[in-house]
């Protein structure tokens, strides 16, 4: 199956590290972040896992729940995550899909065949709480992901979902952000009470909403 933004997430349940889970159950009325490794015991991986791990306040912060998936089977998840824990200095405490069979790697496409026929690449998909596919990423399996990059991709997505606005080329937290589209500009001047510069009538800058 091809995914793609503004599909719904597709439920499954799975086998984890942490026993049997239901997405839907698990995620709740969260975001969502589901990401596919290539495999356990690999050293890109580790690397990303801890990064995930160690961010879990912040991730807590944006009310988003996290979950891995590898095509390898619980006990090799377990004491891989022994390693990680060891090596990164955390606690991964989410859980890691045991995607063995694959159902679930199929159902999200995240094996590319001409890359490897029997591996995931490095996907992550970010999920809103109505379960609307709001991000793809895809990086090769050589490529540690940025999940910096994947805080600030949710920042983005939350404030588009609260506010009206999108965020401009490397927007970072606090900086002036841009009045959507579908929005007038008289409607944009009541909307927003901190101020609308108008550079062209099309691109119209407003300070972040959500911050004082
Ligand atoms: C890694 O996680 O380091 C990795 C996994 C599969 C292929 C290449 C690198």
């Amino acid at each position: 199956m091809s995914l793609r933004l503004g599909d719904t997430a597709p439920n499954f349940r799975a086998k984890t590290s942490q026993g049997e889970i239901d997405f839907y159950d698990y995620l709740g009325d969260s975001w969502g972040i589901l990401f596919s490794h290539p495999a356990d015991y690999t050293p890109v991986c580790t690397t990303e896992l801890g990064r995930t791990a160690a961010l879990k306040e912040e991730f807590a912060k944006r009310h988003t729940k996290v979950l891995a998936l590898s095509v390898d089977p619980v006990d090799q998840h377990l004491g891989w995550i022994s390693d990680i824990n060891e090596t990164q200095h955390c606690s991964v405490d989410f859980p890691i899909i045991a995607d063995d069979d694959r159902k679930v790697s199929e159902l999200y496409g995240f094996i590319h065949p001409n890359a490897s026929a029997t591996a995931t690449v490095r996907s992550l998909v970010i999920i809103a709480p109505d379960k609307t596919v709001k991000l793809i990423i895809t990086y090769p399996a050589s490529t540690g992901r940025n999940f910096v990059e994947v805080l600030r991709v949710l920042d983005s997505l939350q404030l588009t979902a609260n506010f009206s606005v999108a965020t401009p080329a490397n927007w970072q937290q606090g900086e002036n952000v841009i009045v959507a589209l579908n929005v007038s500009t008289e409607d944009a001047v009541k909307k927003f009470p901190k101020g609308v510069e108008i550079v062209k009538p099309y691109l119209r800058y407003t300070p972040q909403p959500d911050k004082d």
